[in-house]
């Protein structure tokens, strides 16, 4: 045997593979902790696997699957999640395996057939259909957009354990243990933030579907697609109340400041404004300077936190375009509930403080206070109303 594979519960193995040489998820989010593709294997009557994992690491994935069944068949294949992060393997396994029986809902076939020519050998479920292997049989929740139309959970009854998805997941390897109880899960949380807040954060509403439909069910195991495995009664509490939160767009008393500034003039309104913030009471302020911040960790923060003022300068008469790119990707992800301000400067035509309005009113934003516009560079009168500005935010966010 070349691996030592970690048995979840009974007869349930871990199969997944740990990837710290990509720099972007989906070629667009960092991972400077790198990402885990979490697999499954049930070693019942009937042997299912539960997801794949990315193309790269097929290899790796096989010898893994092997080191559990020796020569012994797959007899299904379940696919939760059809974006090729797991299902890139599809194909190379059932070159491997090719008695296998796919199963997936009509939009997984669709996928199936779409990504990779595969139409035999498939068995389409509905919403709470079952499985037999064996002792255990596997029960089918569709969870729709979390985080594609096609996603789905996977429900083991006997073992109380549910397999999750993208839902649950964090960004981060896998750096020994693979179960809560085995590792220091604490720096897994941040991860989990900004893996909702970069991936699924648009989709609010169907992850309180989801959760409104695992209420009744009794779960002790928590294996998702990505990062530990959640086993710890106090994990479990943590997690699904995050996801609660976040998907509610629920967030903690503090504030993000985000901005452009091509010489420095827009930044020094930003800092008035964090100080002023900070001295009426404001503990947890976050400035980001959008043109040296990765949006993927300035979504983490505001999804975070329930304050958040934006600065741009006017440039083409239009907004800074990293003002732009940012405020567009909240826009996509449907952010509310946020207490909102905006600032900016201009040199001969204010803009910014236009589109900023527009986008405040166009997103349901509170806005707390005027803005604070500064024609060429800073003076006492704009230095008074940026005070003002981060006092009064401070008082609402009290
Ligand atoms: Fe981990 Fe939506 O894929």
């Amino acid at each position: 045997m070349l691996y030592k594979i970690v048995e979840i519960r009974d007869h349930i193995y871990y199969v997944g593979v740990n990837d710290r040489t990509k720099h972007l998820f989906e070629n667009l989010w960092p991972l400077p902790k790198g990402i885990s593709y979490n697999s499954y294997l049930i070693d019942d009557e009937k042997v299912a696997l539960i997801d794949t994992v990315d193309i790269c690491y097929s290899e790796v994935f096989f010898r893994k699957i092997r080191s559990v069944l020796g020569d012994k068949p797959i007899d299904y294949l379940v696919v939760n999640h059809m974006e090729p992060d797991h299902s890139g393997s599809i194909e190379w396994l059932v070159n491997r395996y090719p008695d296998i029986t796919i199963i997936g809902n009509n939009r997984t076939m669709d996928m199936v057939k779409g990504y990779y020519g595969i139409t035999d050998n498939v068995l389409t479920i509905k919403d709470k259909d079952e499985v037999k292997l064996g002792k255990n049989t596997l029960r089918f929740y569709l969870t729709p957009m979390i985080h594609w139309p096609e996603t789905m959970m996977t429900y083991v009854p006997k073992l109380k354990t549910l397999f999750s998805g993208d839902a649950f997941g964090t960004f981060g390897s896998l750096d020994g243990g693979v179960i809560d109880s085995q590792l220091n899960a604490d720096w897994y949380f941040d991860e989990m933030i900004r893996y909702y807040s970069n991936i699924v954060g648009k989709y609010g509403s169907p992850v309180q579907v989801a959760l409104a439909k695992l209420a009744g069910i009794d779960i002790e195991v928590f294996c998702s697609t990505h990062g530990p495995v959640w086993t710890e009664k106090e994990n479990i509490d943590k997690v699904i109340s995050l996801y609660d939160k976040l998907s509610k767009y629920e967030a903690d008393r503090g504030l993000v400041i985000a901005y452009g500034s091509m010489y420095g003039n827009t930044e020094q309104l930003a800092e008035i404004i964090a100080a002023s913030a900070a001295d009426n009471g404001i503990k947890n302020i976050v400035l980001h300077d959008v043109a040296k911040s990765h949006q993927s960790d300035i979504l983490r923060d505001v999804f975070k936190y329930r304050g958040l003022i934006v600065g741009s300068p006017t440039y083409n008469n239009q907004l800074y375009p990293g003002v732009e790119s940012f405020i567009s990707s909240l826009r996509n992800r449907n952010i509310k509930n946020r207490l909102f301000a905006y600032f900016g400067g201009f040199s001969w035509a204010d803009a910014s403080m236009r589109y900023l309005n527009a986008f405040a009113e166009e997103m349901g934003f509170e806005v707390v206070c005027d803005p604070v516009s500064m024609k060429h560079s800073l003076n006492a009168d704009v230095a008074a109303s940026a005070r003002k500005l981060g006092r009064i935010m401070a008082e609402k966010l009290k």
